[in-house]
Protein backbone atom coordinates (compact mmCIF):
# COMPACT_ATOMS: atom_id res chain seq x y z
CA UNK A 1 0.00 0.00 0.00
CA UNK A 2 1.17 3.25 -0.66
CA UNK A 3 0.56 6.70 0.89
CA UNK A 4 0.11 9.36 -1.84
CA UNK A 5 -0.08 13.12 -1.36
CA UNK A 6 -2.46 14.37 -4.58
CA UNK A 7 0.19 15.35 -6.54
CA UNK A 8 1.71 11.63 -6.09
CA UNK A 9 -1.72 10.11 -7.08
CA UNK A 10 -1.63 12.38 -10.24
CA UNK A 11 1.43 11.18 -10.97
CA UNK A 12 0.98 7.78 -10.79
CA UNK A 13 -2.57 7.50 -12.25
CA UNK A 14 -0.96 9.43 -15.08
CA UNK A 15 1.79 7.15 -15.77
CA UNK A 16 0.49 3.57 -14.69
CA UNK A 17 1.12 1.29 -17.37
CA UNK A 18 2.28 -2.32 -17.62
CA UNK A 19 1.24 -2.95 -21.25
CA UNK A 20 2.01 -0.53 -24.92
CA UNK A 21 -0.67 2.08 -24.39
CA UNK A 22 -2.00 4.31 -27.06
CA UNK A 23 -0.22 7.12 -26.75
CA UNK A 24 -2.29 9.66 -27.95
CA UNK A 25 -4.92 8.81 -25.45
CA UNK A 26 -2.48 8.62 -22.96
CA UNK A 27 -1.54 12.24 -22.87
CA UNK A 28 -5.07 13.44 -23.51
CA UNK A 29 -6.12 11.38 -20.71
CA UNK A 30 -3.47 13.22 -18.62
CA UNK A 31 -4.37 16.39 -19.24
CA UNK A 32 -7.61 15.95 -18.52
CA UNK A 33 -7.10 14.23 -15.62
CA UNK A 34 -4.68 16.69 -14.40
CA UNK A 35 -7.46 19.91 -14.99
CA UNK A 36 -9.98 17.92 -13.22
CA UNK A 37 -7.25 17.39 -10.06
CA UNK A 38 -6.84 21.17 -9.98
CA UNK A 39 -10.69 22.11 -10.82
CA UNK A 40 -11.56 19.73 -7.63
CA UNK A 41 -8.75 21.72 -5.25
CA UNK A 42 -9.46 24.93 -6.65
CA UNK A 43 -13.22 25.30 -5.80
CA UNK A 44 -12.50 22.62 -3.26
CA UNK A 45 -15.39 20.19 -4.51
CA UNK A 46 -16.90 18.07 -2.14
CA UNK A 47 -17.77 14.16 -2.29
CA UNK A 48 -21.48 15.22 -2.52
CA UNK A 49 -20.44 17.40 -5.54
CA UNK A 50 -18.59 14.52 -6.75
CA UNK A 51 -21.36 12.49 -6.63
CA UNK A 52 -23.75 14.70 -8.18
CA UNK A 53 -21.46 15.43 -11.48
CA UNK A 54 -20.96 11.84 -12.15
CA UNK A 55 -24.69 10.90 -11.55
CA UNK A 56 -25.68 13.55 -14.04
CA UNK A 57 -22.75 12.30 -16.22
CA UNK A 58 -24.37 8.91 -16.28
CA UNK A 59 -27.97 10.40 -16.87
CA UNK A 60 -26.47 12.48 -20.25
CA UNK A 61 -24.87 8.84 -21.43
CA UNK A 62 -28.21 7.27 -20.65
CA UNK A 63 -30.28 9.61 -22.73
CA UNK A 64 -27.83 10.06 -25.57
CA UNK A 65 -27.19 13.20 -24.99
CA UNK A 66 -23.46 14.19 -24.62
CA UNK A 67 -23.88 14.97 -28.21
CA UNK A 68 -26.59 17.78 -27.14
CA UNK A 69 -24.35 18.94 -24.05
CA UNK A 70 -21.31 19.29 -26.47
CA UNK A 71 -22.41 22.06 -29.04
CA UNK A 72 -23.73 24.27 -25.84
CA UNK A 73 -20.18 24.28 -24.78
CA UNK A 74 -18.79 24.96 -27.82
CA UNK A 75 -17.00 22.40 -28.73
CA UNK A 76 -18.22 21.85 -32.32
CA UNK A 77 -18.04 25.27 -33.34
CA UNK A 78 -14.63 25.51 -32.09
CA UNK A 79 -13.82 22.13 -34.28
CA UNK A 80 -15.30 24.44 -37.13
CA UNK A 81 -13.21 27.26 -36.47
CA UNK A 82 -10.28 25.76 -35.99
CA UNK A 83 -10.72 23.85 -39.64
CA UNK A 84 -11.63 27.49 -41.21
CA UNK A 85 -7.78 28.03 -39.90
CA UNK A 86 -6.39 24.83 -41.54
CA UNK A 87 -8.40 26.38 -44.41
CA UNK A 88 -7.22 29.44 -44.70
CA UNK A 89 -3.57 28.65 -43.77
CA UNK A 90 -3.20 26.54 -46.47
CA UNK A 91 -4.45 29.14 -48.87
CA UNK A 92 -7.40 27.27 -50.90
CA UNK A 93 -10.59 28.19 -51.93
CA UNK A 94 -13.08 26.72 -49.05
CA UNK A 95 -16.61 27.57 -50.75
CA UNK A 96 -19.65 27.94 -48.85
CA UNK A 97 -18.87 28.18 -45.00
CA UNK A 98 -18.93 25.20 -43.03
CA UNK A 99 -21.33 24.90 -40.34
CA UNK A 100 -22.38 22.11 -37.10
CA UNK A 101 -23.24 18.88 -38.02
CA UNK A 102 -25.09 18.40 -34.59
CA UNK A 103 -26.30 15.61 -33.08
CA UNK A 104 -29.43 14.72 -35.11
CA UNK A 105 -28.26 13.72 -38.57
CA UNK A 106 -29.16 10.48 -39.66
CA UNK A 107 -27.95 8.63 -42.56
CA UNK A 108 -29.61 6.76 -45.22
CA UNK A 109 -32.68 9.38 -46.17
CA UNK A 110 -34.93 8.69 -49.18
CA UNK A 111 -32.83 9.70 -52.18
CA UNK A 112 -34.44 11.22 -55.44
CA UNK A 113 -33.17 12.93 -58.58
CA UNK A 114 -33.28 16.65 -58.84
CA UNK A 115 -36.17 17.24 -56.47
CA UNK A 116 -37.61 16.00 -53.47
CA UNK A 117 -40.68 16.61 -50.91
CA UNK A 118 -39.60 16.59 -47.78
CA UNK A 119 -42.66 16.93 -45.84
CA UNK A 120 -45.58 14.48 -45.35
CA UNK A 121 -48.43 17.07 -45.58
CA UNK A 122 -49.26 16.43 -41.84
CA UNK A 123 -47.77 19.89 -40.69
CA UNK A 124 -49.59 23.23 -41.33
CA UNK A 125 -46.71 25.42 -41.24
CA UNK A 126 -45.82 28.04 -44.23
CA UNK A 127 -44.56 26.00 -47.05
CA UNK A 128 -40.93 26.15 -48.49
CA UNK A 129 -39.79 26.07 -51.80
CA UNK A 130 -36.07 25.72 -51.96
CA UNK A 131 -34.23 25.89 -55.13
CA UNK A 132 -30.23 26.23 -56.08
CA UNK A 133 -27.64 24.29 -57.72
CA UNK A 134 -24.06 22.54 -56.22
CA UNK A 135 -21.16 24.49 -58.35
CA UNK A 136 -17.01 23.97 -57.86
CA UNK A 137 -15.25 26.69 -56.08
CA UNK A 138 -14.67 28.04 -59.51
CA UNK A 139 -18.54 28.68 -60.22
CA UNK A 140 -19.52 25.31 -61.99
CA UNK A 141 -22.00 23.09 -61.88
CA UNK A 142 -21.96 19.53 -59.63
CA UNK A 143 -24.07 17.02 -62.00
CA UNK A 144 -24.51 14.31 -59.51
CA UNK A 145 -23.95 16.02 -56.37
CA UNK A 146 -25.82 14.85 -53.38
CA UNK A 147 -27.85 17.26 -51.17
CA UNK A 148 -28.79 15.20 -47.95
CA UNK A 149 -31.08 17.99 -46.02
CA UNK A 150 -32.70 17.82 -42.48
CA UNK A 151 -34.61 20.33 -40.22
CA UNK A 152 -37.22 20.12 -37.92
CA UNK A 153 -40.79 20.39 -38.03
CA UNK A 154 -42.97 23.61 -36.83
CA UNK A 155 -42.67 22.41 -33.50
CA UNK A 156 -39.25 22.08 -33.21
CA UNK A 157 -38.67 18.67 -33.63
CA UNK A 158 -36.98 16.57 -35.66
CA UNK A 159 -37.78 12.85 -36.60
CA UNK A 160 -36.20 10.13 -35.25
CA UNK A 161 -36.21 11.83 -32.30
CA UNK A 162 -39.58 12.86 -31.85
CA UNK A 163 -41.58 9.94 -32.22
CA UNK A 164 -44.50 11.58 -33.14
CA UNK A 165 -43.02 12.02 -36.95
CA UNK A 166 -42.90 9.39 -39.33
CA UNK A 167 -39.24 8.31 -40.07
CA UNK A 168 -37.46 10.24 -42.84
CA UNK A 169 -39.43 13.24 -42.68
CA UNK A 170 -37.88 16.55 -43.36
CA UNK A 171 -35.19 14.12 -44.50
CA UNK A 172 -34.32 13.35 -48.02
CA UNK A 173 -31.12 13.30 -50.37
CA UNK A 174 -31.15 15.21 -53.38
CA UNK A 175 -28.93 14.15 -56.13
CA UNK A 176 -28.60 17.41 -58.24
CA UNK A 177 -29.45 17.11 -61.71
CA UNK A 178 -26.84 17.67 -65.03
CA UNK A 179 -26.99 21.49 -64.37
CA UNK A 180 -26.16 20.89 -60.69
CA UNK A 181 -29.82 21.73 -59.78
CA UNK A 182 -31.32 20.50 -56.70
CA UNK A 183 -35.12 21.90 -55.82
CA UNK A 184 -37.18 20.64 -52.62
CA UNK A 185 -40.75 21.54 -50.84
CA UNK A 186 -40.97 21.33 -47.46
CA UNK A 187 -42.57 23.51 -44.51
CA UNK A 188 -40.82 26.17 -42.55
CA UNK A 189 -38.96 25.00 -39.91
CA UNK A 190 -39.43 26.34 -36.03
CA UNK A 191 -36.60 26.59 -34.10
CA UNK A 192 -35.34 23.94 -32.03
CA UNK A 193 -34.74 23.53 -27.80
CA UNK A 194 -33.30 21.18 -26.38
CA UNK A 195 -35.33 18.30 -24.61
CA UNK A 196 -37.00 19.51 -21.30
CA UNK A 197 -36.00 18.54 -18.34
CA UNK A 198 -33.30 16.58 -19.47
CA UNK A 199 -30.12 16.39 -17.88
CA UNK A 200 -28.87 18.77 -20.59
CA UNK A 201 -31.53 21.35 -19.93
CA UNK A 202 -30.94 21.20 -15.68
CA UNK A 203 -26.94 21.79 -16.76
CA UNK A 204 -28.19 24.68 -19.37
CA UNK A 205 -30.39 26.45 -16.63
CA UNK A 206 -27.47 26.13 -13.76
CA UNK A 207 -25.23 28.21 -16.33
CA UNK A 208 -28.01 30.92 -16.21
CA UNK A 209 -29.11 29.77 -20.19
CA UNK A 210 -31.47 28.59 -22.59
CA UNK A 211 -30.99 25.51 -24.83
CA UNK A 212 -32.82 27.18 -28.05
CA UNK A 213 -31.63 27.15 -31.52
CA UNK A 214 -32.56 29.55 -34.26
CA UNK A 215 -34.72 28.56 -37.17
CA UNK A 216 -32.37 26.33 -39.67
CA UNK A 217 -32.26 23.82 -42.07
CA UNK A 218 -28.94 21.47 -42.51
CA UNK A 219 -27.03 19.96 -45.40
CA UNK A 220 -24.55 17.46 -46.03
CA UNK A 221 -23.24 17.88 -49.48
CA UNK A 222 -21.11 15.56 -51.40
CA UNK A 223 -19.69 15.14 -55.01
CA UNK A 224 -16.98 12.94 -56.40
CA UNK A 225 -13.87 14.75 -56.29
CA UNK A 226 -15.03 17.15 -53.77
CA UNK A 227 -14.77 18.24 -50.24
CA UNK A 228 -18.12 17.12 -48.33
CA UNK A 229 -19.85 20.05 -46.68
CA UNK A 230 -21.58 19.96 -43.72
CA UNK A 231 -23.63 23.35 -43.59
CA UNK A 232 -26.79 25.05 -42.12
CA UNK A 233 -28.72 27.57 -43.33
CA UNK A 234 -30.26 30.49 -41.48
CA UNK A 235 -34.07 31.70 -41.83
CA UNK A 236 -33.99 34.98 -40.68
CA UNK A 237 -35.87 37.40 -38.38
CA UNK A 238 -36.02 34.40 -35.73
CA UNK A 239 -35.44 35.83 -32.00
CA UNK A 240 -32.56 33.34 -31.42
CA UNK A 241 -30.07 34.20 -34.20
CA UNK A 242 -27.64 35.59 -32.89
CA UNK A 243 -28.64 33.85 -29.55
CA UNK A 244 -27.71 30.13 -30.80
CA UNK A 245 -26.75 27.93 -27.68
CA UNK A 246 -24.63 25.68 -29.90
CA UNK A 247 -23.21 29.22 -31.40
CA UNK A 248 -23.39 28.00 -35.26
CA UNK A 249 -24.90 31.01 -36.69
CA UNK A 250 -23.12 32.37 -39.37
CA UNK A 251 -23.68 35.54 -41.43
CA UNK A 252 -23.51 34.65 -44.46
CA UNK A 253 -25.47 31.55 -44.06
CA UNK A 254 -28.39 33.97 -43.06
CA UNK A 255 -30.56 33.38 -46.44
CA UNK A 256 -32.91 36.03 -47.83
CA UNK A 257 -36.80 34.71 -47.65
CA UNK A 258 -38.79 35.54 -50.61
CA UNK A 259 -42.74 35.62 -49.87
CA UNK A 260 -44.69 34.66 -52.82
CA UNK A 261 -48.00 35.29 -52.88
CA UNK A 262 -49.10 36.28 -57.01
CA UNK A 263 -51.93 33.36 -57.60
CA UNK A 264 -49.98 32.67 -60.29
CA UNK A 265 -46.72 31.51 -59.08
CA UNK A 266 -48.88 29.92 -56.54
CA UNK A 267 -50.77 27.68 -58.97
CA UNK A 268 -47.98 26.98 -61.04
CA UNK A 269 -45.02 25.78 -58.19
CA UNK A 270 -48.42 23.59 -57.26
CA UNK A 271 -49.07 25.42 -54.03
CA UNK A 272 -52.44 26.48 -52.90
CA UNK A 273 -51.45 29.50 -51.12
CA UNK A 274 -48.49 31.55 -50.27
CA UNK A 275 -45.25 30.49 -49.67
CA UNK A 276 -41.54 30.93 -48.93
CA UNK A 277 -38.89 31.03 -51.50
CA UNK A 278 -35.16 30.46 -50.51
CA UNK A 279 -32.58 30.48 -53.42
CA UNK A 280 -29.17 29.02 -52.43
CA UNK A 281 -26.09 28.28 -54.26
CA UNK A 282 -23.41 25.45 -52.03
CA UNK A 283 -19.52 25.59 -53.56
CA UNK A 284 -17.67 22.82 -52.85
CA UNK A 285 -14.23 22.54 -52.07
CA UNK A 286 -12.01 20.41 -53.95
CA UNK A 287 -10.91 16.94 -52.23
C1 LIG B 1 -28.42 20.49 -31.24
C2 LIG B 1 -29.59 20.42 -31.98
C3 LIG B 1 -29.61 20.84 -33.27
O1 LIG B 1 -30.72 20.82 -34.06
C4 LIG B 1 -28.48 21.32 -33.85
O2 LIG B 1 -28.56 21.71 -35.13
C5 LIG B 1 -27.31 21.40 -33.12
C6 LIG B 1 -27.29 20.99 -31.81
C7 LIG B 1 -28.38 20.01 -29.85
O3 LIG B 1 -29.40 19.53 -29.35
O4 LIG B 1 -27.32 20.08 -29.21
FE1 LIG C 1 -30.48 21.28 -35.99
Amino acid sequence: MAEYSAAALLDVVNTKHTAPANERVRAITARIVADLFRTIEDFDITHEEFLTAIKWLNEVGQGDQFGLVAPGLGFDRLLDIRADEADRRSGRLAGTPRAIEGPLYIPGAPLSKYEARLDDGSDAAEPLIMEGCVLDTGGRAIPDAIVDVWHANSKGGYSHFDPSQKPYNLRRRIQTDKQGRYRFRSIMPSGYAVPPDSPTERFLKALGRHGRRPAHIHFMVSAAGHRTLTTQINIPGDEYLNDDFAFATRDELVVTLESIDDPARIAAAGEDRPYARIQFAFALASA
